[in-house]
């Protein structure tokens, strides 16, 4: 089957593209997420909303997670995916648990947890950086987005379209990672030559591929 334009998430149904690929690049907050995403935890339904709302707990993914027992402390508020929350968070917990434990937004892995592996990749204040490594007290007031946010209104990101459309995902595990520091480079630099990309993922170890299709695809993302 040729793969040609796929644009939005429906488009991969036909491809049997694996539930772990389909996850990270589902676009609607909540659709997946048993805690609901980043739904707003009011019932209003009006979207993205101010501090003040709570993040919800995700005791399932939780439970799926290798992360240590999730604790309160104080509250803080992030932002993430355009959407803030407070939330009673210790100082020493870091964005992935965060993200992956309260939020259920699983896009960005837990490979080795100690910042070698680049699977938990998100974009903090427009910069790649490991999620693992990071804490979430210290993110207050930037702003975060993670694979679930790269696309907009069900429509991929051209990088997310160029990754399935070039045939760059294997098992899928990095390509999260992948897009976010593919799209953190294209931001500040739209044309990037082949050794720019080379040495913008670099930091994103994949287990599967000879990253001549990554390079290849971020290339195509460049031309939209
Ligand atoms: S899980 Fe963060 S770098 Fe590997
Ligand atoms: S596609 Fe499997 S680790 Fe990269």
């Amino acid at each position: 089957m040729a793969l040609t334009h796929i644009s939005a998430i429906d488009d991969l149904e036909p491809f049997r593209i694996s539930k772990d690929i389909r996850s990270w690049m589902e676009l609607t907050p909540g659709q997946d997420s048993p805690a609901g995403g980043l739904q707003p935890a009011s019932e209003s339904g009006e979207g993205a909303v101010g501090r003040g709302t709570s993040f919800p707990m995700d005791t399932s993914s939780r439970a799926n997670d290798n992360s240590s027992a999730v604790e309160d402390g104080p509250n803080i508020a992030l932002t993430v995916n355009g959407v803030t929350r407070e939330a009673p968070i210790p100082t020493d917990e870091t964005l992935l648990d965060t993200i992956r434990v309260r939020l259920g937004l699983t896009g960005a892995k837990r490979g080795c947890d100690q910042g070698v592996c680049g699977a938990c990749t998100v974009m903090v204040d427009g910069q790649a950086v490991r999620a693992c490594l990071s804490l979430s007290v210290n993110c207050t007031g930037l702003e975060i987005v993670t694979a679930e946010g790269l696309a907009n209104g069900g429509i991929l990101d051209p990088v997310q379209r160029a990754l399935v459309e070039s045939g760059a995902i294997q098992c899928g595990f990095c390509t999260p990672g992948l897009a976010i520091a593919a799209r953190a480079l294209l931001n500040e630099n739209p044309e990037p030559t082949v050794d720019e990309i080379r040495v913008a993922v670099s930091g994103n170890l994949c287990r599967c591929s000879g990253y001549v299709k990554i390079v290849e695809a971020i290339g195509m993302a460049t031309r939209g």
